[in-house]
């Protein structure tokens, strides 16, 4: 993959952003998000979800301690805003299933896979946790209307440890943008970046798959 001259001018958050739209629509359009955003799905289909996220963070964030001496990587690398203790706090109110999953093994087994160069893992820690700062947000409150919910069940979508998720992501932008990449190493990024989202899409492929039966 190529840039093109305009993409090889704009700042690394920005072609990142509008680099990953199609890609973003394809999972914010899949059934089981719209469904659940739709309060169409129950307490198990959402504890399935999060489970497969589990596995995803928790290898997100052992990639991250093993990267906490990585120039690059360390631009993004945050305890404060890691996922795996509040995702663990929610299981234990919607249920904890493992469901076996090949589409999470293969997120995983990518997320390890960026240990070689911290870049690479920059674009899988971008599209997570800034998804979950920006879009995550809404979700936790359709859940908390949804399921009459006081608190307990959301802590994913709860980043108290940071003042304020447009400061922070505004900061994170500013840290992306000051990283010292050309432009053959920028256009790799993008690309990770488009093939994190397709890896989310395939957990989101596997949930529709149950859809039917988790129908509230
Ligand atoms: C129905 C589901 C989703 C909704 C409603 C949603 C909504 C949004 C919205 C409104 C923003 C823009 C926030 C802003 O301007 O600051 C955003 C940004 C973002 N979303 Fe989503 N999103 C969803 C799913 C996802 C998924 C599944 C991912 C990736 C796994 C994701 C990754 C991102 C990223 C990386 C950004 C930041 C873009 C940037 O500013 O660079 N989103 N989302």
């Amino acid at each position: 993959m190529t840039l093109t001259a305009a993409d090889r001018t704009v700042a690394l958050s920005a072609l990142l952003r509008s680099g990953s739209q199609a890609e973003h629509t394809a999972a914010e359009s899949s059934s089981f998000m719209s469904e659940l955003l739709a309060g169409g799905v129950d307490e198990a289909g959402y504890a399935h979800y999060l489970g497969l996220l589990r596995r995803v963070y928790e290898a997100l964030e052992q990639v991250a301690w093993e990267l906490s001496d990585d120039p690059i990587a360390a631009a993004v690398i945050d305890p404060a805003i890691e996922r795996l203790a509040a995702i663990d706090a929610d299981l234990a109110h919607w249920g904890r299933t493992d469901v076996a999953s090949p589409a999470a093994d293969a997120y995983v087994a990518r997320i390890h896979e960026t240990t070689g160069w911290g870049a690479l893992f920059v674009a899988h820690h971008y599209t997570r946790y800034l998804g979950d700062l920006s879009g995550g947000q809404a979700i936790g409150r359709i859940l908390t209307r949804e399921f009459d919910l006081d608190g307990a069940g959301v802590a994913f979508y709860d980043f108290s440890a940071v003042s304020k998720p447009k400061l922070y992501k505004d900061a994170y932008r500013a840290r992306l943008d000051a990283l010292e990449l050309d432009d053959s190493e920028r256009a790799r990024v993008l690309a990770e970046v488009k093939d994190v989202f397709r890896l989310n899409g395939g957990l989101f492929a596997e949930l529709t798959g149950h859809l039917e039966s988790y129908r509230r």
